[in-house]
């Protein structure tokens, strides 16, 4: 059956446009029926206007503070009916009411091989650590910063004369293959989560 997915971003939007994509391709069973961003001037918006996608947007800078913004935020992701959230660039830390609600039906995109390289600038964590392989993952949300079960990673090596911006490159071209291949694999109920594990049909 068709899945309703809904995507949250905050910027560029190329791992959401990866998604409408996959889409448009017949390749994931899903409609995308929203974007919800925090970002007025999130370039996701035009992505999702191109495509037909309704957008919400929760301006973080318009609320009095990070609880009232997060209700909003709750309010308008029960609204949108969704039987997945998929957060792609989503630069900030959901809440614990907010990921509770929707335990296993919310997945993050994060660029780095977890549990490395939590957090912000994970590339640059990569580059200053000296790992040879970097990548990224594909996960549930659950109440850990980047740190829910784990649906698939896809690596890349980094080379003697990359740096953030060379490696950030290289590892957006293997999130964009790694965020529809799980959404795929959600809607078409092939994952199911195990303690810690995810496992694929
Ligand atoms: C990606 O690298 C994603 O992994 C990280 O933020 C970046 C968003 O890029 N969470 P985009 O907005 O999808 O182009």
């Amino acid at each position: 059956m068709t899945k309703r997915i809904a995507v949250v971003a905050s910027g560029r939007g190329s791992n959401f446009q990866a998604v409408i994509d996959a889409i448009g391709d017949g390749l994931i069973p899903a409609r995308c029926v929203a974007l919800i961003t925090d970002n007025p001037k999130a370039f996701a918006i035009e992505r999702a206007r191109r495509a037909d996608i309704p957008v919400t947007i929760v301006d973080y800078t318009s609320f009095p503070s990070r609880e009232v913004y997060e209700k909003a935020l709750l309010e308008v992701m029960r609204q949108v009916n969704a039987d997945l959230f998929v957060l792609a660039g989503y630069m900030r830390i959901l809440g614990k009411d907010l990921v509770r609600e929707f335990a296993g039906e919310m997945v993050n995109i994060h660029p780095a091989l977890l549990p490395s390289f939590t957090g912000l600038h994970a590339q640059r964590q990569a580059i200053q650590h000296g790992v040879k392989i970097a990548g990224c993952t594909v996960h549930f949300v659950d109440e850990h910063l980047d740190g829910g079960p784990i649906i698939l990673q896809l690596c890349v090596p980094v080379f003697e004369g990359d740096d953030e911006a060379s490696l950030a490159e290289r590892i957006l071209e293997e999130e964009h293959l790694a965020l529809p291949e799980a959404v795929r694999l959600f809607c078409e109920d092939r994952l199911t989560i195990e303690g810690r594990i995810v496992r694929i049909r």
